[in-house]
């Protein structure tokens, strides 16, 4: 026993009674989000630098995870792969041969995936100080992510996003997650990656339609945060249309960069209030994902769709200048955005708008109050708390008309 403590009979009578005390910390996080072209050629030091950032004296073990679809598009990364990790011998090991995963929602929806994933972990002897790095999609990545958040309680995370969502958004956030249930993301954690490098390569071989789908996200953004560079879109939008390398990597850089500063500025990097302000036109792309069957329409389309419903909604409330709504809609079908779907009008039983029920959704996600946000001047998102049905109704009707 220790001398020290007192005995019984010495402590003071409000020692039994009720007590509170608040426990309380902060944890930094800080993670380096890389851009940079042909991040496996063994010259390229931008990997080995995260990997040893710190600890650098010991020789770094990593289970290295691809997306099937960028394995088949790029035959010989898995050769540049080991080439690099053989290069670089002295540092850093690969652990074993790199697993390839079928990508797409597909994979978020298997339910042996997560399984799959911690036993290779666990046979790859991954330990806390070791790293789980995925090359693939925002599907691969949130898988992946979510198993290497939970295998040990965390083990360090390397993200390569390959799409322009991946690298523009998703990529670059704090989230992962896995369906579950049928129901989209409904298990994930909030775990900050050990880094993220975006290498331009993986774009040059993505298919165009999914060039086309990352840029809704930047549009996203430059209309809730920043002005200037929805001007820059505008007058870009031809090269852009084109998938010109250059302008492509600043949509994605500049994009990447608004995303970030709201997760560290924002307030609320873990989403524990009921805002979600990055999420702007997203309330009715998600409810159109659902509607709409077999990846009818993919995530960047329905929400190409939303942010312009959501601008022409904002004029009708009064919010948004009325014009600026078609700089909207003109922009993103330059881009080469459908902005219609038959959904858009389909009704209950009750004679509702059934696109009207992803409000209720997106409430009962985040718990608290409806929280939506509308535009009150390009590049100036604004929050607001109720939506009335006659403006979507309107709102559908003028997409309808500018088809
Ligand atoms: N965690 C977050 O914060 C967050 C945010 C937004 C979206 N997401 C998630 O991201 C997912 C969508 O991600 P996505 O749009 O990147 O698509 P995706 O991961 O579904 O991939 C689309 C297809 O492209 C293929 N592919 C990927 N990169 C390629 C490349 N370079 N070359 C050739 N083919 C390639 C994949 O194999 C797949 O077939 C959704 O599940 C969504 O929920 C997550
Ligand atoms: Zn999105």
């Amino acid at each position: 026993m220790n001398a020290r403590a007192p005995s019984i009979e010495t402590l003071a009578p409000d020692t039994v009674s009720d007590s509170v005390q608040v426990q309380s910390f902060a944890v930094e996080y800080a993670y380096p989000v890389v851009f940079t072209r042909h991040a496996f050629d063994p010259i390229n030091t931008h990997l080995l630098d995260v990997l040893r950032r710190r600890e650098a004296h010991k020789r770094h073990r990593v289970a290295v995870f691809i997306d099937g679809g960028v394995a088949q598009a790029l035959p010989n990364l898995l050769g540049q792969i080991q080439a690099y990790f053989g290069a670089h011998a002295e540092h850093i090991e690969l652990v074993g041969e790199a697993v390839i995963l079928q990508g797409g929602e597909d994979c978020k929806n298997d339910p042996e995936l997560i399984s799959k994933l911690l036993k290779i972990l666990s046979d790859k002897a991954i330990d806390r100080h070791s790293y789980a790095l995925a090359i693939g999609g925002g599907a691969i990545l949130d898988a992946v992510g979510y198993a290497a958040a939970i295998f040990h309680r965390g083990v360090r995370h390397i993200r390569f996003p390959t799409t322009v969502l991946g690298q523009d958004d998703s990529g670059v956030g704090v989230k992962n997650a896995v369906n579950w249930l049928g129901l989209k993301n409904l298990v994930g954690t909030f775990a900050p990656p050990w880094a993220v490098i975006n290498d331009g390569v993986f774009i040059d071989s993505l298919p165009e339609r999914e060039k086309r789908c990352g840029m809704s996200e930047a549009v996203k953004v430059s209309l809730i945060r920043d002005g200037t560079f929805f001007t820059w879109l505008e007058n870009n939008v031809q090269a852009l249309a084109r998938f010109e390398t250059v302008p492509l990597s600043y949509l994605i850089k500049r994009s990447a960069q608004i995303h970030m500063n709201q997760i560290a500025l924002g307030g609320d990097p873990f989403e524990s209030g009921s805002a979600r302000p990055l999420d702007y036109g997203h309330w009715v792309a998600h409810k159109l994902e659902r509607m709409t069957v077999q990846h009818e329409l993919s995530h960047g389309e329905a929400v190409a769709i939303g942010i312009a419903l959501d601008a022409h909604y904002s004029v009708l409330a009064g919010l948004l200048p009325a014009g600026e709504d078609l700089r909207v809609h003109r922009l993103l079908t330059s881009l080469g955005f459908k902005l219609w779907n038959n959904q858009l009008e389909t009704r209950n039983a009750k004679g509702q708008l059934a696109v009207l029920q992803g409000l209720a959704d997106f409430r009962e996600h985040l718990g608290g109050e409806l929280t939506i946000t509308l535009l009150a001047g390009i590049g100036k998102g604004i929050e607001v708390h109720e939506i009335n049905d006659t403006w979507v109704t309107e709102s559908i009707a003028w997409l309808k008309q500018h088809l």
